[in-house]
């Protein structure tokens, strides 16, 4: 069977219909699913419906998994699924909640992130007047890589960057919303934060172009908040290119919203694009989703 392929109006988010993923998919329509993920980066499949052991059957058609590291977000009965979610039950949070408000990359704080992610939806949370909220915007690594402009290529070619785990959660902290009725971030938030940085190493360094294990394609590998200066230049022309360099790549050009459904999931490539989500919402709008991880085949 051929994949049907309906084209986003962006480089990546493209939805792939006709696929029931709950099903043993034969190989040569893998081998296809497998190509449109590396070769787009972001690939959408609607009305899904899966048990956590059908989604880990098709995630490890892509070959091993990794856990998520604070291992009480992960289901206790399949640990290798990782629940993104803002429901409390028993007092006690499901899953975590803000898995990445930011511009990222998934665990930039190894030293070979993942492959990619696929999350599926289970609950999204809905406005009275019936749009849904909780988007995951993703920008194309790969497209904005093309599109550099000669100085900024020239730049950052051939160049590192320093990530620091503490510049991240200072950041992150700064931009995280607050309870309205504190005005302050909530403790479970900053238990969170701080539990994260006591995991962290506190410094790592990547490539910031990066070929694709796969394809080869060279992409921009950045995530916004977390960069503390790049190797070789001095403060102020690290900073500016920084700056330069968090400008192009959020660009609308390179941009897909992911607009969520009940039934959705979404995977996406952790080098060749970026991601972030809106976290636009609150209870009682509850949003439950669950996150497999695809380990890196080769280093980066
Ligand atoms: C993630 O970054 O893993 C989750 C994205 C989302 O919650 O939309």
């Amino acid at each position: 069977m051929s994949i049907d392929i309906r084209f986003a109006d962006a480089p990546l988010g493209h939805e792939i219909r006709g696929v029931d993923l709950s099903q043993s998919i034969e190989d040569a329509t893998f081998a296809e699913i497998e190509a449109a993920y590396d070769r787009y980066g972001v690939i959408v499949f609607r009305d899904q419906t899966l048990t956590p052991d059908q989604q880990i059957a098709f995630s490890k058609r892509f070959g091993p998994l990794d856990r998520y590291v604070l291992e009480r977000y992960n289901l206790v009965t399949h640990p290798d699924i990782f629940v993104v979610s803002n429901v409390i039950e028993n007092g006690k949070p499901i899953g975590l909640a803000d898995a990445g408000r930011y511009w990222h990359t998934d665990m930039w704080v190894k030293p070979i992130p993942p492959r990619g992610s696929m999350l599926y939806a289970l609950e999204v949370p809905v406005r009275d007047d019936g749009e849904p909220l909780g988007d995951t915007y993703f920008s194309s690594m790969s497209a904005a890589y093309d599109a550099l402009p000669d100085w900024l290529r020239e730049r950052i070619e051939g160049r590192k960057a320093v990530y620091s785990a503490r510049k991240n959660v200072e950041y992150r902290i700064a931009n995280a919303p607050v309870d309205p009725a504190t005005g302050e971030l909530s403790e479970e938030a900053k238990e969170g934060m701080r539990e994260r940085l006591a995991n962290m190493t506190p410094e790592i360094t990547h490539a910031l172009v990066k070929h694709h294990p796969r394809t080869g394609r060279k992409c921009i590998y950045y995530s916004e908040g977390a960069i503390s200066h790049i190797i070789g230049l001095d403060e102020k022309t690290s900073d500016e290119t920084l700056e330069a360099l968090r400008q192009h790549v959020l660009q609308p050009r390179f941009i897909y919203r992911h607009r969520w459904r009940i039934g959705d999931l979404v995977m996406w490539d952790n080098c060749s694009c970026i991601h972030k989500a809106t976290g636009d919402f609150d209870l009682p709008l509850r949003r439950r989703m669950h996150r497999t991880t695809l380990s890196a085949s080769v280093a980066v």
